[in-house]
């Protein structure tokens, strides 16, 4: 194909006024794209601030219901659900648990606000003692096939309580084909599977282990999450999981991860999510509060990013703002 040359091309005359820029605009970012993360502890009357957050909540059940009135009012209508159980042990139990924090929270959800879609994040970090994804070994590695276990009757317990897809981060071996078994022998053959096929080792983390208090007891999570210095192993990692079952792929984090986003969206050409993560989070809200960039340009441009780059969807703690900052525009 032959373009133009300038002076008969003039870019510019495209960009001179906003309705032309409307008509020619690539990527729309709607409401309808966002997934809010929701924290979940036990107690009454609990909505407590993140500290290394500001703005995002742990709840306690009895506030679930403004949360879901607010959310849904803002037309944010999925939200991703962690659990900060009473009790950690060795084993997690809590996880799989059918009275467990998050089991118990789908319920209120589901009854106070049918509306609202629930999906919910499956892995033992936030409910083993030692703060690992999985089952250890004597020597304290992370048992990968003793975990899928664990894993399946967490996911399994959750769509008991009524979820409506379910989220595995843990990133053991062969767990969507094992959950998927699972679900199906239990009657769940139509609740879907979102895999964080696709997650890093990363210090994007940070702050979502204080809020989720997941952050391991010893060392780090490298010998299962993936190295972020990897392109086409992650590209790999959502093909497998993809063959085992999965639904929907994810990529985690987004920002410095969108050429993979890119890859696994064109090459697999799959549903795709983006999960915005907790430092990727911090980082603009701590900009924002020292006055050094303007937080809703800001977040408008990211969010779109992630988007033009292929996700489908995006898990994001600015759900909220942007709801309301993409109303404003309309
Ligand atoms: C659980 C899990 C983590 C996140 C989502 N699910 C933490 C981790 O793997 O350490 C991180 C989310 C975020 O940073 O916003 N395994």
């Amino acid at each position: 194909m032959e373009y133009g040359r300038f002076p008969a091309y003039r870019a510019r005359r495209m960009r001179a006024d906003e309705t032309v820029r409307q008509f020619i605009r690539e990527t729309e970012l709607s409401v309808r794209d966002f997934i809010y993360p929701l924290f979940v502890k036990p107690g009454e009357g609990r909505r407590d601030e993140i500290s290394s957050m500001p703005g995002v909540y742990q709840l306690s059940l009895d506030m679930l219901k403004a949360e879901m009135d607010e959310l849904l009012g803002l037309g944010v209508r999925s939200v991703l659900l962690f659990g900060l159980p009473s009790h950690k042990d060795e084993c997690g139990s809590e996880a799989y648990d059918d009275h467990g924090i998050v089991q118990e929270a789908i319920r209120v959800i589901r009854a106070e606000a049918p509306e609202m879609h629930i999906i919910t994040d499956v892995c033992m970090c936030e409910y083993t003692s030692h703060g690992h994804c999985g089952k250890l070994t004597a020597t304290g590695e992370v048992d990968n096939d003793a975990t899928l276990a664990w894993l399946a009757a967490e996911a399994v317990s959750h769509a008991r309580a009524g979820a409506h897809m379910v989220a595995p981060s843990d990133m053991m071996d062969g767990r969507v084909a094992h959950i998927r078994r699972a679900l199906d022998e239990a009657g769940f053959s139509q609740v879907p599977i979102m895999s964080y096929s696709t997650k890093y080792a990363s210090g994007f983390y940070g702050p979502f282990r204080d809020a989720a208090d997941s952050a391991p007891a010893f060392g780090d999570r490298r010998a299962y999450q993936m190295d972020p210095a990897n392109a086409e192993e992650g590209v790999r990692e959502a093909a497998y999981d993809i063959a085992e079952g999965a639904d929907l792929v994810m990529v985690k984090p987004a920002l410095s991860y969108l050429d993979v986003l890119r890859r696994v969206k064109s090459e697999l050409r799959f549903p795709t999510v983006a999960y915005n993560v907790s430092g990727e989070y911090s980082m603009v809200k701590a900009a924002a509060a020292n006055g050094w960039i303007d937080e809703k340009r800001v977040v408008i441009e990211l969010l779109t990013s992630m988007k033009r780059a292929g996700a489908d969807m995006i898990i994001t703690y600015h759900a909220k703002e942007a709801a309301r900052w993409l109303a404003e525009e309309n």
